[in-house]
């Protein structure tokens, strides 16, 4: 017979199962953060219990390690002591966390991961992606890119294209309001939208047919049709054979 007394303590993150050994006095505490032994860490005595708690599954003494995403990282580290995490690694005061990712550089602003000075007049930050504007030139975001505002660049969802071949953008369409929003730059004057641009060629146009048989929609679905062939005529379902006589106005009424 032992004396055996298992006492579970439930600490928070932590717990803390204390019992006897096999030899008489001799208390082992198992400190666990997991049900397997290798979650466990085996002390003599209570006082060494003090700071601790979980990382993840390990236990750790809070004041020689920080837990940094369930990383168990040493505090002390040369001369740095750290008391902050970026993602799972230390942070020092000296330097910056933008999105898990450390600088070492102090008081930057953050553009997704990267740092930048935000008196620096020659970087924009556009959706997350740091853009460098050049010397002399004026710098706005195109969705995630950088361009000059509409000077000799042409900004069409997202896309940068030169003004002198592109004065458009042709807007994608969507299913939804969920869909993502896209676009193409285009010359109006040799191409037509009609969902991409399409060359301007005599008998292309564009119709717009329509989801719900209702009043025209911001999501019709645009469809380029032949017009010596077809007419794009009510209800709007699909382009149509082109009757004999010619006239799209009679088209569906029949
Ligand atoms: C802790 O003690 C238990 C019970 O004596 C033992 O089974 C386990 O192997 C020990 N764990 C470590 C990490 O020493
Ligand atoms: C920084 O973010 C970019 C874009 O999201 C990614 O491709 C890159 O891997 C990230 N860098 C680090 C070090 O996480
Ligand atoms: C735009 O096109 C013009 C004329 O083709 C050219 O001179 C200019 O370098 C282009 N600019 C850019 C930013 O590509
Ligand atoms: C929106 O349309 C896309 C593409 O057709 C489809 O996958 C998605 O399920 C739709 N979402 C909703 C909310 O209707």
């Amino acid at each position: 017979m032992t004396l055996a007394s298992n006492i579970a303590v439930l600490l928070p993150l932590c717990l803390y199962i204390l019992h006897t050994h096999q030899q008489p006095q001799q208390l082992v505490i198992s400190a666990c953060c997991g049900t397997t032994a290798a979650n466990c860490l085996n002390y003599s005595n209570a006082e060494d219990l003090f700071g601790l708690s979980c990382c993840g599954t390990r236990p750790i003494n809070q004041f020689e390690e920080i837990c940094c995403n369930n990383v168990a990282r040493k505090r002390r580290q040369g001369n740095k002591y750290y008391e902050q995490c970026c993602g799972d690694q230390v942070l020092g005061y000296d330097e910056t966390c933008c999105s898990n990712v450390v600088h070492r550089i102090a008081n930057q602003q953050c553009c997704g991961n990267q740092t930048f000075n935000m008196y620096d007049q020659r970087k924009l930050c556009c959706d997350g992606v740091l853009s460098e504007i050049p010397e002399g030139k004026i710098g706005a975001c195109c969705g995630s890119r950088a361009f000059d505002g509409g000077v000799n660049q042409f900004c069409c969802a997202g896309s940068v294209s030169n003004r002198s071949t592109s004065d458009s953008c042709c807007m994608r369409f969507r299913a939804n309001e969920t869909d993502p929003i896209a676009g193409q730059p285009y010359n109006s004057a040799t191409h037509f939208c009609c969902d991409t641009p399409f060359p301007i060629a005599g008998n292309q146009a564009c119709c717009y047919v329509r989801r719900t048989g209702g009043d025209a929609d911001p999501l019709d679905k645009p469809m380029v049709y032949d017009t010596t062939r077809q007419c794009c005529s009510f209800p709007f379902k699909q382009p149509m054979p082109k009757p004999a006589n010619n006239d799209c106005s009679t088209v569906g009424l029949v």
